[in-house]
């Protein structure tokens, strides 16, 4: 079903890929000016990283929903397939184009001085979005919105000590993989930072790590070989909700139960980004743990582009704040550096309310 539902979403990504080319501001190579007469509308370049995850999709209706025509914006958008070459293509396109604005959610965070050098020398800010951007100077870009990703990896293997004790397992017991998300991308670098560390602290047993690219295809394929390589992991660190799923699909395959009683043999599945499937997966007992990563970055950036359009200043980083989720209350809340962080109780309730 959640394979079908991306069926959907790329169908529907080719549909508005279409309506762009068939107007003057389009992404792929358009000569036309971009910038509308009016003086009224906004034109702004969106570089998404492409449809990869259910989160890709609530981020990408949010920046849609937010940069409407009824709202006073001209969005030109560009899915760019996880591709890098391709998210440098469209910002010279938006360049060429005049965009007043651009908004890049990178894939990775380095190769981009470059192209931001460009945007800047023409003189349009670059609002950076989601993941974050390594540059050798600050000032290629305006702002930067997203998540703490490395704040999400600490809370959940946190969780995961403080949970592992009072289940009286000891740190001997915890056999973990980790299936990482794209290489190189801030959501994968703070995650697996998260674990690699709690792992030294504690004295896990980290068994490996490989790339899922945020898929729930990669994610299946690196679980089965995760299972025939490690008979004995007992915990799946997955780095985002669809690697989940296809962990999870593998896992049952192999016949193996997934749950939180590792005790008894079950393998624990932890997730990152608390879509709605996700959440259904973690209140079903499947996903034990899933920390929040918020995708509903439209009127965040909306907030940045009316600040700067009336000549205010805006922050140059904006962390969003985000919970934890988890069916079973054994552990209420987790500490990270005298910071307590709340673990929200999932309910049918609490799910049926998520916005994505
Ligand atoms: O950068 C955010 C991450 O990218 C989300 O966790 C993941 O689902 C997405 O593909």
């Amino acid at each position: 079903m959640k394979k079908k539902w991306l069926s959907i979403v790329l169908a529907s990504a080719l549909v508005v890929s279409c309506t762009a080319c068939g107007s003057k501001a389009t992404p792929t190579g358009g000569t036309a000016s971009a910038k509308t007469t009016d003086g009224k509308t906004i034109t702004v370049g969106f570089s998404q990283v492409g449809a990869e995850s259910d989160w890709r999709t609530a981020n990408t209706t949010s920046m849609k929903g937010t940069f409407t025509k009824a709202n006073g914006y001209n969005l030109v958008f560009d899915d760019a397939q996880q591709k890098q070459e391709n998210q440098i293509t469209a910002i010279r396109n938006f360049i060429q184009q005049e965009v007043n604005y651009i908004v890049l959610a990178p894939v990775t965070e380095t190769g981009w001085d470059t192209v931001l050098k460009e945007a800047k020398d023409a003189k349009i800010p670059v609002i950076i979005v989601d993941r974050m951007v390594k540059v050798s100077d600050e000032s290629l870009y305006t702002a930067w919105v997203g998540s703490n990703f490395k704040l999400e990896g600490q809370k959940a293997t946190e969780w995961l000590k403080d949970f592992a004790a009072a289940k009286g397992l000891k740190n001997s017991d915890l056999h973990i993989v980790d299936i990482q998300g794209t290489i190189g991308a801030s959501a994968q670098i703070g995650r697996t930072e998260g674990l690699e560390e709690a792992a030294k602290t504690n004295g896990w047993d980290l068994l490996a790590k490989e790339s899922g690219e945020f898929t729930q295809a990669k994610g299946q394929e690196v679980m089965e070989s995760f299972i025939k390589q490690y008979p004995n992991l007992n915990v799946v660190y997955c780095e985002n909700d669809n690697e989940a799923f296809g962990a999870i699909d593998a896992l049952t395959a192999a016949g193996k139960t997934v749950g939180s009683d590792i005790k008894n043999g079950q393998v624990m599945v932890m997730s990152f980004d608390c879509t709605k499937a996700g959440l259904t997966d973690t209140l079903n007992g499947k996903i034990t743990l899933d920390t929040e990563c918020n995708p509903l970055h439209g009127p965040r950036v909306q907030k940045i582009i009316d600040a700067l359009k009336s000549g205010g200043t805006v922050d140059k980083k904006a962390y969003v704040d985000e919970e934890m989720f988890c069916a079973d209350t054994t552990v209420p809340k987790v500490s990270i550096s005298g910071q307590d962080f709340n673990v929200t109780k999932l309910t049918q309730d609490v799910l049926s309310k998520r916005a994505y």
